[in-house]
């Protein structure tokens, strides 16, 4: 099975990605988590020429592209051959955060987007997509917390890019069946209840 957690920043997607670890691994399941951008000697590096700061001057073209390279290399070395030998996928973030973030918040054209990564993923579709939904407010309020924590580049960018991507994962939450949009304002045991809930459903 392989599942994909989305969300906005700070929506609380990685503590969650943990717990349905440890959930499958005390059930005696093989996992494999990925982190994206990342995933692959290859992909890591990827990631961090994404991340860094002083490229500042990255256009938004090569933003999508990087982002699909990473994936791609992660699709091919990493997850095609997990499923293949039974092992649980679970990855923080995967396509669907460059439609979300490329398309809907860089403005990207959604076609094209959705093009390329029908492309990157080819096979490796997820069969679950929990979308952890929290409001613009929300974000702020979790942003201005850590600030003693540095912020990445795309951290720092403008709370209406923010919005539009919010409206890019709902627009996929109604293209989508494998999509499941939990509120990321429950408690953390409660959205882990929810998870699994779905997770059980799946198996059977
Ligand atoms: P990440 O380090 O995973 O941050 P988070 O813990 O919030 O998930 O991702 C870094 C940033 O990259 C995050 O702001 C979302 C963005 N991103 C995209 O814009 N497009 C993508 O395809 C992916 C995977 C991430």
């Amino acid at each position: 099975m392989f599942i994909t957690f989305e969300g906005l920043d700070f929506c609380g997607k990685s503590t969650q990605v943990q717990l349905l670890e440890k959930y499958l691994l005390d059930n005696g399941k093989n996992v494999k988590i990925i982190r994206e951008p990342g995933g692959t000697p290859i992909s890591e590096k990827i990631r961090d020429i994404l991340l860094d700061k002083k490229n500042s001057e990255m256009s938004v073209e090569t933003e999508l592209i990087l982002f699909s390279a990473s994936r791609s290399q992660l699709v091919k070395q990493s997850i095609l051959p997990a499923l293949k030998e039974n092992v649980f996928v679970i990855s923080d973030r995967f396509h669907d955060s460059s439609i979300a973030y490329q398309a809907f918040g860089r403005k990207i054209s959604l076609e094209f987007v959705e093009e390329l990564q029908r492309f990157v993923i080819g096979k490796a579709v997820p069969d679950l997509t929990f979308f952890l939904d929290i409001p613009i407010e929300e974000v702020l309020k979790r942003k201005s917390k850590v600030k003693h924590v540095e912020l990445d580049r795309i951290e720092l960018s403008k709370m209406d890019f923010y919005e539009r991507v919010r409206k890019g994962y709902f627009y996929i939450a109604e293209k989508e069946k494998r999509f499941r949009i939990i509120s990321g304002q429950l408690s953390i045991p409660e959205i882990h209840e929810k998870i699994i809930r779905e997770v059980k459903k799946l198996e059977k």
